[in-house]
C-alpha cells in the first residue's frame, strides 16, 4: 500500500508491531518512506516483522520503562531522530466481570495500555520531539466510549488512553501533535474471540465487512504525516460504520433511483 501522503525521512516508533494493526502501521509507514523502530515481546514474530522492512527493533514489553527507554535509545542511535510516536501495544485482559478482576492483572492493563504511551512519549519527547516536533499517534478503541460485557478492564483503560492523548495533545502543542485512532473490529488474533464464531456472516454494519489492519494504517499514516497538520487532540474512528449501524433498520437495503426534486419557488 503506498498512500498518496509522504513519510519521507521521517523516523517512526511503533509499538505492538510484530503482527496485526501494528505491523501493518509499519509497512504502511516504510512504504511512505519512514524509517520504523519497532517492538513487541517475541522476539522471533519481532524478527520476522522487522525482517521485511529496513527496520530495527528490540523485544521486551511496553509495561517496562526501561525497555522503552531501550528503545528510543535504539532508534536515536539506529536514525538520529524520532519524528512519530505509535503507541498501539495493548492488552485486553482482564477479561471478564470487573469483580472478579484480579488487581496485578488490572494494573497490568493500565501499565501496558495506559502508562506505556505516556512513558514513551515522555522519553521520545527529551530525545527528539521537545526541540524538533513531531506527532503522536495513540491505538484506542471504538468501544472505549461505552461499556460492554466482560471488557471492562480494557474499555477503562483505552477510556484513560483517549483522555491521556487530549492533555497530551494541550501540553505538547504546538510542536508536538497527539491524536489517536480508534478501530471498529479488525480480524487480528487479539479480537479472533469476537469475529472468528461468525466469520463469513453478515457483519450488520454499514460498510459490509469487519476491518483490515490495512484500514487502520491508512488512518494512522494520514494522522502521523503533515497532511493532518493543523489536527491535534482528536480521536478519529475507523469502524466501517459501527457506531452509525442502529440507523440502518431505517435504511433502504439497495440504493435505488432517488425520486426527482420539485423545487417550489415563492411566487412560482
Ligand atoms: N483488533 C481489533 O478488533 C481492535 C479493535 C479496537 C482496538 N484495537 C487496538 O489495536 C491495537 C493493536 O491490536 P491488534 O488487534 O493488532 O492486536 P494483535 O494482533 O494481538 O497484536 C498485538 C501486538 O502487540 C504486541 N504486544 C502485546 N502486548 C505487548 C506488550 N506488553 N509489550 C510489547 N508488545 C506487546 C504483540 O506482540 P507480542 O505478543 O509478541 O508482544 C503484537 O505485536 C491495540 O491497541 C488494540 O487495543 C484492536
Amino acid at each position: 500500500m503506498t498512500p498518496p501522503y509522504g513519510l519521507q525521512g521521517k523516523v517512526a516508533v511503533v509499538t505492538g508491531a510484530s503482527r496485526g494493526i501494528g505491523l501493518a502501521v509499519a509497512e504502511a509507514f516504510t512504504a511512505a518512506g519512514a524509517r520504523v523502530c519497532l517492538t513487541a515481546r517475541d522476539a522471533d514474530g519481532l524478527r520476522r516483522a522487522a525482517a521485511g522492512l529496513d527496520a530495527v527493533a528490540l523485544a521486551g514489553t511496553v509495561a517496562d520503562p526501561a525497555h522503552l527507554r531501550r528503545l528510543t535509545g535504539l532508534a536515536m542511535e539506529a536514525y538520529g531522530r524520532i519524528d512519530v510516536v505509535v503507541n498501539n501495544a495493548a492488552t485486553n485482559q482482564p477479561y471478564g466481570p470487573l469483580m472478579d478482576a484480579d488487581p496485578d492483572r488490572w494494573r497490568e492493563a493500565f501499565a501496558v495500555n495506559v502508562e506505556a504511551p505516556l512513558r514513551l512519549v515522555q522519553y521520545a519527547w527529551r530525545a527528539w520531539l521537545r526541540e524538533h516536533g513531531g506527532s503522536v499517534v495513540n491505538i484506542c478503541t471504538e468501544g472505549a466510549t461505552h461499556v460492554g460485557p466482560g471488557l471492562g478492564a480494557y474499555g477503562t483503560s483505552k477510556a484513560a488512553l483517549l483522555h491521556l492523548t487530549q492533555q497530551l495533545a494541550g501540553e505538547l502543542a504546538p510542536g508536538v501533535r497527539v491524536n489517536s485512532v480508534s478501530p471498529g473490529l479488525v480480524r487480528t488474533e487479539m479480537a479472533r474471540f469476537v469475529w472468528e464464531p461468525a466469520d463469513g456472516a453478515p457483519t450488520g454494519l454499514p460498510l459490509g465487512r469487519i476491518g483490515d489492519p490495512e484500514d487502520i494504517a491508512r488512518a494512522v499514516t494520514w494522522l502521523a504525516s503533515d497532511e493532518a497538520r493543523w489536527i491535534t487532540g482528536t480521536d478519529l474512528l475507523v469502524d466501517g460504520g459501527t457506531r452509525v449501524r442502529a440507523a440502518r433498520s431505517q435504511a433502504p437495503s439497495q440504493p435505488g433511483p432517488r425520486p426527482p426534486i420539485t423545487y417550489h419557488l415563492p411566487g412560482a
